[in-house]
């Protein structure tokens, strides 16, 4: 410890002890007489100093010390004070984090995401640690540790929030109503993915990110994959599934549009493979990025609808609107060509698997021929030369 606070300590002591005995703590004026000074520290080198005006406008600032040091009841105080408790006066939060993922309280102190103690503000002000535009950083501090990640068997989420269309919105453009940490996760009662209970459960994902984006979520819950999930069906897909949950892209950015296969894909693997084999997935198959029609510009994107709905704009009345929205002109001869066509499905595509057929016949009967000419040819060679070995040989003998 300096000499500067050694003096102070010594004269603060004189003056409390002055009276009679051991002096009750009450005032902070009185323990700041002490741990006001920049330079004081404690036995093993750890700062122990407290901002004096900082704390004054902490949100705590008209609380006196000992509300929160509660075992601090005369001076001197011992060496080691029992650590303070927040629960006491912040019961709800409290026993929100006790039931969260975070619940081993030595590791995640409140501090952990308020920052330190003698200044934390409310999460209304610029400078608190939970005001919306510092979660992210906030809750990052842990959650970009690929480390502590791989430990957890989790993945180092905070780099791929930070470039998705919220963490940028958030961060370069300052607005507050954007996505962050919080919004999705909650604060203290925070829970696994895997928990019924949680805002990040996969049957409840529509409704967390429905706080926001209400328009689109109605949308959805009245296609084929919103009533799907409501009935508790987890093979239907949720925002998340084509959007992801941190890596959220604009939907009009090339990125996402020509990534077909995660988005839609991945579980419609047949309708995928047939597309594939289309005209409008081979132009965008050429290399960079092609304006071509995705799945979602024909099936429409969160109110997806069956072909047997006449609501749906792949109901064959439909059709002529929804190819005429890039096919100007088209008709209803147009639209007799078929995006999905399968080759290899005799009872959907009649025509086009006995096409396949005779020409998968020809192309056969053509390579038998040939084959079979071939080995007539050989065989046929190999006699002439061997014919020719003899006569040869006939001769000289
Ligand atoms: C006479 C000076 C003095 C006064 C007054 C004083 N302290 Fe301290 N305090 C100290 C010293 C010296 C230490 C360092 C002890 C050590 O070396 O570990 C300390 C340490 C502490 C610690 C850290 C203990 C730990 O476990 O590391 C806390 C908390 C603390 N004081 C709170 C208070 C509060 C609250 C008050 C007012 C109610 C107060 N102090 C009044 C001198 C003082
Ligand atoms: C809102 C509650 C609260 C108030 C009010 C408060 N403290 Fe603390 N203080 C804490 C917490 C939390 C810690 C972290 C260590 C712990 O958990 O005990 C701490 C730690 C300390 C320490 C140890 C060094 C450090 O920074 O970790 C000192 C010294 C201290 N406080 C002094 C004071 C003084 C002096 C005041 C009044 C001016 C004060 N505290 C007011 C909550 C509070
Ligand atoms: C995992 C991070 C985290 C931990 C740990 C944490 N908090 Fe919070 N806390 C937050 C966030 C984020 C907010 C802002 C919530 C919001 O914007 O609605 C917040 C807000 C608060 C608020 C203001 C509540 C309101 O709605 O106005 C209080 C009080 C609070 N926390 C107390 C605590 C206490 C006490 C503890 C320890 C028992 C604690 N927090 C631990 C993240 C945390
Ligand atoms: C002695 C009681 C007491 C203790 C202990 C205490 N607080 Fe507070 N806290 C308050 C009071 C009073 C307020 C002001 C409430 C208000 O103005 O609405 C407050 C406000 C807050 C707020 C801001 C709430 C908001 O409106 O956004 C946060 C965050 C907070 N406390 C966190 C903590 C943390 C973290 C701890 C432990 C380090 C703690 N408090 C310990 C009494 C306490
Ligand atoms: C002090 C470091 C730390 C901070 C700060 C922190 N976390 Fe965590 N978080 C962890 C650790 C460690 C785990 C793993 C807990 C376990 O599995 O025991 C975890 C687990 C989680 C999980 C659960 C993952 C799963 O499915 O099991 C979520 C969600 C989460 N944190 C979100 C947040 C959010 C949101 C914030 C900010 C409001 C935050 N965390 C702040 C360290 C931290
Ligand atoms: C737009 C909503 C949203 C935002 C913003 C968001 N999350 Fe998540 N988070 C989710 C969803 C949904 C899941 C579960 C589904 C998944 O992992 O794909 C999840 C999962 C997690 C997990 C578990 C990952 C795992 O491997 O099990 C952690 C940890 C986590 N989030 C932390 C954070 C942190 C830290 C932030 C801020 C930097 C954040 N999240 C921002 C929605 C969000
Ligand atoms: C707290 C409110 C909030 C929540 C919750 C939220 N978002 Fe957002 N989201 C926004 C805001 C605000 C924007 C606009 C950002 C911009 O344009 O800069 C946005 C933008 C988007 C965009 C890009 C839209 C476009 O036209 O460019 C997508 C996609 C998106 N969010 C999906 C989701 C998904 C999926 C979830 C849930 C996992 C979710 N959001 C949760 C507020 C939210
Ligand atoms: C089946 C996959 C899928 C699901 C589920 C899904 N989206 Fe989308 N979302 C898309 C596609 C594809 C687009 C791009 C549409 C376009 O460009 O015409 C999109 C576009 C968006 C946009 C940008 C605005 C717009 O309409 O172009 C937002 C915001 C959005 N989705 C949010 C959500 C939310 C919130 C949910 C959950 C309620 C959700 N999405 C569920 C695939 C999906
Ligand atoms: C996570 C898997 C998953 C993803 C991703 C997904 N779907 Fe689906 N889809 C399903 C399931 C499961 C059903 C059947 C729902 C039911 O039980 O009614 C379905 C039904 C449909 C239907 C109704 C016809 C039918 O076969 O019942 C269409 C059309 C459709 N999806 C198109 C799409 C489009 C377009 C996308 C991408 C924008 C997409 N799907 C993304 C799983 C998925
Ligand atoms: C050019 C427009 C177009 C594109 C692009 C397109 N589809 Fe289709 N899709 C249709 C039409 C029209 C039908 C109804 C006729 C049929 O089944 O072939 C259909 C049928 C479907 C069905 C069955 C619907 C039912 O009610 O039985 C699913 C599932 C489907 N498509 C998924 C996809 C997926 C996944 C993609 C992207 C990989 C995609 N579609 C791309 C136009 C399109
Ligand atoms: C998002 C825009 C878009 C939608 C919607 C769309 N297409 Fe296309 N389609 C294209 C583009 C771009 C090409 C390639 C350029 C061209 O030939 O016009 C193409 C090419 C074609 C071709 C081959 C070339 C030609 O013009 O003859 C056919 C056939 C076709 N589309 C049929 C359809 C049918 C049927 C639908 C509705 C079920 C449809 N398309 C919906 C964008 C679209």
């Amino acid at each position: 410890m300096k000499t500067v606070s050694s003096i102070t300590l010594v004269l603060v002591a004189a003056a409390l002890l002055f009276h009679a005995g051991p002096a009750a703590a009450q005032k902070s004026a009185e323990c700041l007489a002490c741990h006001a000074d920049a330079s004081m520290q404690d036995a093993a080198g750890h700062s122990i100093s407290v901002d004096e005006s900082k704390f004054h406008s902490s949100i705590h600032g008209s609380l006196e010390c000992a509300n929160c040091h509660t075992s601090i009841k005369s001076y001197p105080h011992p060496d080691k004070v029992t650590p303070v408790k927040c629960d006491t006066c912040h019961a709800d939060e409290a026993a929100g984090l006790a039931g969260s993922v975070h619940s081993a309280s030595a590791d995640h102190p409140c501090t952990s995401c308020h920052g330190d103690a003698h200044a934390i503000f409310p999460k209304t002000d610029a400078r608190s640690a939970v005001y919306p535009l510092n979660v992210p950083h906030t809750c990052g501090n842990c959650h970009s540790n690929e480390g502590m990640a791989q430990k957890h068997g989790l993945a180092s989420v905070y780099p791929s929030y930070i470039d998705s269309i919220h963490g940028f919105a958030l961060s370069k453009e300052g607005l507050l109503v954007a996505a962050n940490c919080q919004s999705c996760h909650g604060s203290h009662k925070i829970l696994s993915k895997r928990n019924p209970q949680s805002a990040t459960y996969k049957t409840n994902v529509p409704q967390t990110c429905g706080t926001c984006h209400a328009g689109i979520t109605t949308n959805y819950a009245n296609g084929v994959h919103g009533k799907a999930v409501a009935a508790g069906k987890l093979d239907a897909p949720v925002c998340s599934d084509c959007h992801t949950a941190h890596a959220i892209l604009q939907p009009t950015e090339s990125a996402f549009r020509t990534q077909s296969t995660p988005i839609c894909g991945s579980c419609h693997k047949e309708k995928f493979s047939t597309y594939r084999d289309t005209f409008h997935s081979q132009l965008g198959a050429l290399g960079g990025y092609v304006e071509t029609a995705r799945c979602w510009d024909c099936h429409g994107a969160h109110d997806v609808l069956p072909a047997s709905d006449p609501r749906s704009p792949i109901a064959p009345a439909n059709l002529v609107k929804t190819c005429g929205r890039c096919h100007v002109g088209a008709n209803e001869s147009f639209v007799q060509y078929q995006p999905h066509a399968n080759a290899h499905n005799r009872k959907l595509n009649p025509a086009l698997y006995f096409i396949r057929l005779f020409m998968n016949l020809l192309l056969g009967s053509v390579l038998t021929f040939f084959m079979i000419h071939t080995i007539l040819w050989l065989i046929r060679s190999r006699y002439d030369q061997v014919k020719r070995k003899s006569a040869e040989g006939e001769k000289n003998a």
